[in-house]
């Protein structure tokens, strides 16, 4: 075994000046090209589900089995993690439980004292079994999972407080989107970011909305304490934009280009690309 907190991963990025890739899955594809491509690109990384995609794969046991099956049958020797993503009080719970290495815990729709109380509960209890812990200050903007924020700024005294709770990584919104980043973007707040940083001294950040930010920015990201960058709608992009081109070009009529096995192979292919690129985009490869 096996899967891993990703306490310690997420600890050595943050000295080292990189970021470790969170890539959130959403099926076997999607599990297996992940493995596939960060054991190619010799990187640490964080397999991540948010709760809708653990229940359409079955649920959050199906998930773990699913990612230690995948880990051992592939030969895996790069440290992996499972993470929840966007976590809800009890989703957290239920993950810990059934064998996921590292949660999420959002709380920030909540009032801050409640987001203190709830964040303070979930550490406790994740770290009495070693599993490591996401918390959230701020919103980021965009929808997930049916919650859509406006993407506020968030509060570097805020951040300081969750920081001090002893939570091993923060998110924080400064100004990133989840899904696509429309053209009249701002980009993400360099100020913000160095004040928060400054703030909560020498946690963690966490960049959620990672698809199609520009190299430059989050590369100044990592120099500024962003040490974990969770990426979703870029595969699904990229999968969606190769299958399609298949399709488009008959491949699926011709022979037996309809078996699933052959359809889904070129989508595969490009999550696989997508995410070596991004590995030595954001220096986790040759990390592991
Ligand atoms: P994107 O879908 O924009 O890559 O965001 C992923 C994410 O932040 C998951 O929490």
């Amino acid at each position: 075994m096996v899967l891993v907190s990703a306490k310690e991963m997420v600890a050595k990025a943050h000295e080292g000046h990189y970021a470790i890739p969170a890539f959130n899955t959403n099926n076997l594809e999607w599990t297996k090209c992940i493995l596939a491509a960060v054991e190619k690109a010799k990187s640490p990384v964080i397999i991540q589900t948010s709760e809708s995609a653990a229940k359409y794969m079955g649920g959050y046991k199906m998930v773990v089995d699913m990612v230690r099956d995948l880990h051992d049958a592939m030969g895996i020797t790069v440290p992996v993690a499972l993470h929840l993503d966007h976590g809800s009080y009890e989703g957290a719970k239920a993950c810990i439980e059934v064998g996921y290495t590292s949660v999420m815990f959002d709380g920030s729709h909540f009032d801050f004292a409640e987001n203190v109380e709830k964040s303070k509960e979930i550490i406790a209890l994740a770290h009495s079994v070693g599993v490591s812990v996401e918390c959230e200050v701020g919103g980021i903007g965009g929808t997930e999972d049916g919650v859509t924020s406006n993407g506020e700024l968030a509060d570097p005294k805020e951040c300081a407080e969750i920081a001090a709770l002893g939570v091993d990584f923060l998110a924080a919104g400064i100004g990133n989107i989840h899904g696509k980043y429309p053209a009249n973007w701002a980009g993400l707040n360099f100020d913000r970011l160095n004040e928060i940083n400054e703030a909560v001294n020498g946690k963690p950040l966490v960049l959620h909305g990672g698809s199609g930010i520009p190299f430059e920015q989050t590369s100044k990201a990592i120099t500024m304490g962003v040490s974990k960058i969770n990426v979703n709608t870029e595969l699904q992009l990229v999968f969606a934009d190769a299958t399609r081109k298949y399709i488009e070009a008959g491949k699926d009529i011709e022979g037996k280009g309809y078996d699933p096995r052959k359809l889904l192979k070129p989508g595969c292919d490009a999550i696989i690309a997508k995410a070596v690129e991004l590995c030595e985009a954001f220096g986790s490869a040759n990390k592991a």
